[in-house]
């Protein structure tokens, strides 16, 4: 059984990657407004990912005996500056998730809440390669420039991504 301040705080992940899949498909119309259609179906797998993630939380909340309470979600940015801006807002986020994920494991060890410990470590890992791979991209988006050339190239680059496998 979840202790509350478990179960409270496991919703408030689990309502943090419902809200960064409403980015990331915010950011997928920002990408179809603009034809780059290879960094608008990026965004798409990348939204699709997040609400993965929520489920995860939200099946994991369940089988502890919790209840899974959503919230209400703000309406997310519509507009960005450019690709390297919606990259550079995207790791921003991202760095955040991680320190809550990290604050989320820290809580399950003072409560030695060990299964929350466990399913929390999957999510350690994730976060490492969501980080890396933005970073990745927001190098090789400053390298190119905003040229056309480089930016179609990208967009070619960024469409080939294939979903991830569970
Ligand atoms: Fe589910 Fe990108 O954090």
């Amino acid at each position: 059984m979840l202790k509350p301040s478990m179960e409270k705080a496991l919703n408030k992940q689990m309502n943090d990657e419902f809200r960064s899949a409403y980015l990331y498909l915010s950011m997928a119309a920002f990408f179809e407004g603009q034809n780059l259609t290879g960094f608008a179906s990026w965004m798409h797998l990348q939204s699709k990912e997040e609400v993965a993630h929520g489920m995860k939380f939200y099946n994991f909340i369940h089988e502890r005996g919790g209840k899974v309470a959503l919230e209400t979600m703000e309406a997310p940015p519509k507009t960005w500056k450019s690709p390297l801006a919606v990259f550079e807002a995207t790791l921003k986020h991202e760095q955040k998730v991680t320190a809550g994920i990290h604050k989320l494991v820290e809580l399950a060890d003072k409560n030695q809440d060990h299964p929350s410990h466990a399913f929390l470590q999957w999510f350690v890992t994730e976060q490492v390669e969501e980080e890396s791979s933005v970073d990745d991209i927001i190098q090789k988006l400053k390298i190119g420039g905003t040229s056309g050339a480089a930016l179609l190239m990208m967009d070619r680059a960024l469409g080939a991504r294939a979903p991830e496998s569970e």
